[in-house]
């Protein structure tokens, strides 16, 4: 049966499919590849890099960073209270979609782009407390034109920020890196 297979390997037709089937592996993998490192289709055009580059605090945006379990994304009146004074607003064609929303009334729906899975516990308060700026974890948001995945917070991410951090600490080590810190 096997040499029989082998055998067939070896004929133009069975070379054409094993290649055929090895490019249309690839070519999955590929596409799986894109598809998870691809920016989501966000409801408005908003970028990072002008609003920061404007001088826009981070949590000014995002205040339950320090407040809240998690840090939140901004709603329109937010973005309402300067862009309704902006000229740019009643000519910017990205803008027109924020108009729209408040005039409607609609809350906008951005789409979390960095998320760890719901069995895993994370809040950022301990980690501002304990002096992390937000670059430390998300990078150098202030180029970032539309917010992309990371793809970087796993576990062993985690655990070695959280092993470095604990030093000689041996107490501090062993709360670290228990199970139950992370997961409940
Ligand atoms: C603290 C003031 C402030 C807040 C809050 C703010 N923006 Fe802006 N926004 C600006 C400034 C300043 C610019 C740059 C204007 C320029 O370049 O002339 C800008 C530019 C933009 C642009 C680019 C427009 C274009 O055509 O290039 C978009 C889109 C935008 N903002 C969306 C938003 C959204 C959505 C929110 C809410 C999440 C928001 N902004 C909150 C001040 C603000
Ligand atoms: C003017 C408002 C504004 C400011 C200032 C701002 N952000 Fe944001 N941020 C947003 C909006 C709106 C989104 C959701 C759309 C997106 O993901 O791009 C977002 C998304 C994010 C995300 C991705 C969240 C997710 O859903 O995964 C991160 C991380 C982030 N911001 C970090 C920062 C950091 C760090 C700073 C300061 C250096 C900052 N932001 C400043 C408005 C702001
Ligand atoms: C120790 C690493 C770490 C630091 C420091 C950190 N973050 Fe995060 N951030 C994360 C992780 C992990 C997530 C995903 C959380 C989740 O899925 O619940 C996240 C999610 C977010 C989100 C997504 C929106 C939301 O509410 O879930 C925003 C916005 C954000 N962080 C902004 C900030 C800002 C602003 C700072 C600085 C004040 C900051 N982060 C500091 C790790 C960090
Ligand atoms: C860049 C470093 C860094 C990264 C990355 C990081 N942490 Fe932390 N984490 C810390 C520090 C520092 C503390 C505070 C330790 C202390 O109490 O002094 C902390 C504390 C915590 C605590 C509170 C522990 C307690 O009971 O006091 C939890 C829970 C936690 N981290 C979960 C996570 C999870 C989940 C991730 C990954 C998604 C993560 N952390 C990634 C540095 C980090
Ligand atoms: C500092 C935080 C932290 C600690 C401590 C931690 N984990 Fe995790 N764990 C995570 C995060 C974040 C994920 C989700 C991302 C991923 O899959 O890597 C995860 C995922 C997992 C998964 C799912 C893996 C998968 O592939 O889906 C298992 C199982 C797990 N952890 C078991 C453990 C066990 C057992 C311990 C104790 C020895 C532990 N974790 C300690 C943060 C932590």
């Amino acid at each position: 049966m096997i040499r029989n297979f082998l055998e067939w390997l070896k004929q133009p037709m069975g070379r054409i499919a094993v290649l055929i089937a090895a490019l249309s592996f690839l070519s999955l993998v590929a596409f799986g590849i894109f598809y998870t490192q691809q920016s989501p289709e966000q409801p408005i055009q908003f970028t990072h890099q002008r609003h920061i580059g404007f001088g826009i605090q981070c949590l000014y945006c995002h205040p339950g960073a320090l407040r809240g379990p998690s840090p939140g994304l901004p709603t329109q009146t937010k973005c309402w209270g300067c862009h309704q004074q902006m000229q740019i607003t009643n000519t910017s064609p990205k803008l027109a979609v924020l108009v729209n929303y408040v005039k409607n009334n609609k809350p906008i729906e951005w789409v979390p782009v960095s998320q760890v899975p719901d069995f895993v516990h994370f809040t950022h308060r301990p980690h501002v407390a304990a002096g992390l700026n937000c670059e430390e974890c998300h990078g150098d948001m202030s180029v970032v034109e539309i917010a992309e995945n990371p793809q970087v917070m796993n576990m062993g991410w985690c655990l070695n920020c959280h092993r470095e951090r604990a030093g000689d600490d041996q107490e501090k080590l062993i709360k670290l890196t228990d199970c139950g810190t992370c997961h409940y």
